[in-house]
């Protein structure tokens, strides 16, 4: 049995995903009052570093652009750093890519692959989505990888069978285990940006099977410590439904993400 009651080691985590928001000024700003805003939510017996505080990890994925004054700004608050994208080459004749050591270099812990923007705007495939995640891995990037099925697919009952494609063909390059701090994000492609969430009764069942198919890939030891987020209009007032579900722990937030305040209400609650 690997879902069930939330294994210790799975620390919740809460990830801001910008998208194409936010210049680097605006930046440094917004990650300023979220510190604040996480610093003036601390419980008060505790001490270190605001999100530390938490009970929840904690991060921002912000444009390639604001990577470095992301890192800079973010030195000593406990929030980690992450990119929305890589390149599975360390370098080449790639323009406009940015591969994993570049991001290695600018602090970033986390990468997201596959989101359903890159899919559906950028030619992103299962196969590209693989290649992604190698890198990631080899440079210990920690990768979120995204999946998740369109409304045409829901409303064909072919939701599980989407996930699973995504989920086993983007891991079939990792035969001897899971890539290291592997995060899967189920994002219902119609729940994005629409401000129609999931039910938290679908999502889990949804973080359920991802977490069967991991057990299926990697063991069940190795499922039970994989993180499982939520993402799709997820708001301060929807985040509970998703994270008091057994299998997921956490959630992948766009739009409240660029409201520190929002932002941080979602960070207080997973972190429940
Ligand atoms: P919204 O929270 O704006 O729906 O976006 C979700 C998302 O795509 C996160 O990666």
């Amino acid at each position: 049995m690997v879902n069930g009651t939330r294994a210790a080691r799975r620390r919740p985590l809460a990830a801001g995903n910008w998208k194409m928001h936010r210049t680097r000024a605006e930046t440094v700003r917004l990650l300023k009052t979220l510190a604040a805003r996480l610093e003036e939510r601390r419980p008060a017996a505790a001490d270190g570093p605001p999100v530390a505080a938490a009970g929840a990890e904690v991060v921002v994925c912000p444009p390639f652009t604001a990577l470095g004054d992301a890192a800079r700004a973010l030195e000593g608050t406990g929030i980690a750093l992450g990119a929305q994208n890589l390149h599975w080459e360390d370098e080449g004749a790639y323009t406009g890519e940015i591969s994993a050591p570049m991001l290695v270099e600018c602090s970033c812990r986390y990468v997201i692959v596959g989101h359903s923007e890159r899919r559906q705007y950028f030619g992103e495939t299962n196969e590209t989505v693989r290649k992604r995640l190698g890198a990631a891995a080899r440079h210990g990037l920690h990768p979120i990888l995204c999946v998740g099925e369109t409304w045409e697919e829901r409303r064909a009952g072919r939701t599980k069978q989407v996930v699973r494609t995504q989920l086993t063909s983007a891991l079939a390059g990792f035969p001897d285990g899971a890539p290291a701090g592997l995060c899967v994000a189920y994002e219902p492609v119609w729940a994005i940006g629409t401000g129609q969430a999931a039910r938290g009764e679908d999502a889990q069942e949804v973080a359920a099977l991802i977490r069967q198919l991991l057990a299926g890939l990697f063991g069940d030891d190795a499922a039970a410590a994989t993180r499982i987020l939520y993402g799709g209009s997820v708001k301060p007032d929807n985040i509970l439904e998703f994270s008091r579900q057994p299998d997921i722990d956490g959630a992948l937030v766009g739009g409240a993400s660029l409201d520190p305040s929002s932002f941080a209400e979602i960070v207080e609650r997973v972190a429940r």
